[in-house]
């Protein structure tokens, strides 16, 4: 059977490096809050020459580096992003002519936070339907673009930042033994549309708007909904927490990561933690967490990875990947 196995990874951060206490003058807040209540220390945030196309670019370039290939070995870019340089069109375009590539297809997906998650299993389809041999899935995000900078129980979560990963077409028997994308879990509710949205859009107040969140509310659900699909994801492949090597969560608090882990039974040094250095940075968090676990060493190739991600929308979901 086809396998969509990662061949490459890859990375951008913005230049600027924002501290917990650059906050301090700026909004009621602390340095001591900020890291006790969710294990941030700082983000980078996107200068004026930066955006979710320029990171999103250099991140791509990095991860086809590491693969060793080029824009034109490339059948399909997936962009998952809520921060697109433009309403339309698709920012997943722009980087596409950035490459100097002009063959193939290539989008946007808007899955807030969950979005690489979801990117990740849409391109697998792609792959296996044989619509696509190489996929870049990127996420890349600058959400500093769209934060209220005057409300301090937002503005200090997020950062901006992208990460990708090249996925190819390989043969696998159909067990647990091979490399590649082994099973996915996506859910959704927009029951909860109103507890983490953006109070702008095209199509009702042609603004873009500024990002809203009631985070208590978020925070109450995130845990049990995150242990749910992984719980599924484990059922479908057919492991236990014991059988994974790493777990790579959503970086959105260092509470919510702990707890997660905790509940499903997965030891602590199997979770890759990032939220420290980046902060919430939506789409991208969840490759930016890998590249670094790639980059450091932790992450090896045939190692069993399970990525998390919780969101918008809600959205939320889980992959199981071989590496
Ligand atoms: O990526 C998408 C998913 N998003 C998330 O997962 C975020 C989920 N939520 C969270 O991570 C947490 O709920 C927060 C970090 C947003 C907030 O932590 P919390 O422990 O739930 O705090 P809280 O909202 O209950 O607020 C406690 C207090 C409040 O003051 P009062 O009402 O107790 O007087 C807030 O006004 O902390 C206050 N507060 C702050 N104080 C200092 C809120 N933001 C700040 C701040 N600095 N930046």
């Amino acid at each position: 059977m086809i396998r969509s196995v990662v061949r490459g990874t890859g990375a951008a951060l913005p230049r600027r490096i924002m501290k917990n206490a650059d906050f301090e003058g700026m909004v009621e807040t602390s340095d001591e809050w900020i890291a006790q209540r969710t294990g941030i220390r700082q983000r980078h945030i996107a200068g004026d020459d930066e955006t979710t196309a320029s990171l999103g670019e250099a991140a791509a370039r990095a991860a086809l580096d590491d693969a060793g290939l080029t824009p034109s070995d490339i059948d399909l870019i997936v962009l998952a992003t809520s921060t697109p340089n433009n309403t339309f069109p698709a920012t997943a375009v722009e980087i596409q002519n950035r490459l100097g590539m002009h063959h193939g297809f290539a989008f946007d997906l808007q899955a807030v936070c969950s979005g690489f998650v979801y990117a990740v299993t849409t391109a697998d389809l792609y792959i296996r339907g044989g619509l696509a041999r190489r996929v870049l899935v990127i996420g890349s995000e600058t959400f500093s673009r769209i934060l209220d900078w005057n409300d301090r129980s937002t503005c200090v979560l997020f950062g901006d930042g992208a990460g990708a990963i090249v996925l190819e077409a390989g043969e696998g028997t159909g067990a647990i033994a091979d490399r590649g994308v082994l099973a996915a879990s996506l859910r959704s509710d927009g029951a909860h549309k109103d507890k983490l949205f953006v109070d702008g859009g095209p199509s009702t107040t042609g603004t873009v708007g500024h990002l809203r969140m009631e985070g208590r509310e978020v925070f109450k659900h995130a845990v049990g909904m995150i242990t749910d699909v992984i719980e599924a994801t484990f059922t479908q492949a057919g492991i236990s927490a014991d059988d994974l090597d790493w777990f790579v969560p959503h970086q959105a608090n260092k509470r919510i990561i702990d707890a997660s882990a905790k509940k499903l039974g997965i030891a602590e040094q199997k979770v890759v933690v990032t939220v420290d250095m980046h902060g919430n940075t939506s789409a991208a968090s969840v490759p930016l967490a890998l590249s670094v676990a790639i980059t450091d060493g932790r992450i090896k190739k045939g190692d069993l990875v399970l990525l998390e991600a919780m969101g918008g929308g809600f959205t939320w979901g889980a992959v199981l990947v071989r590496w």
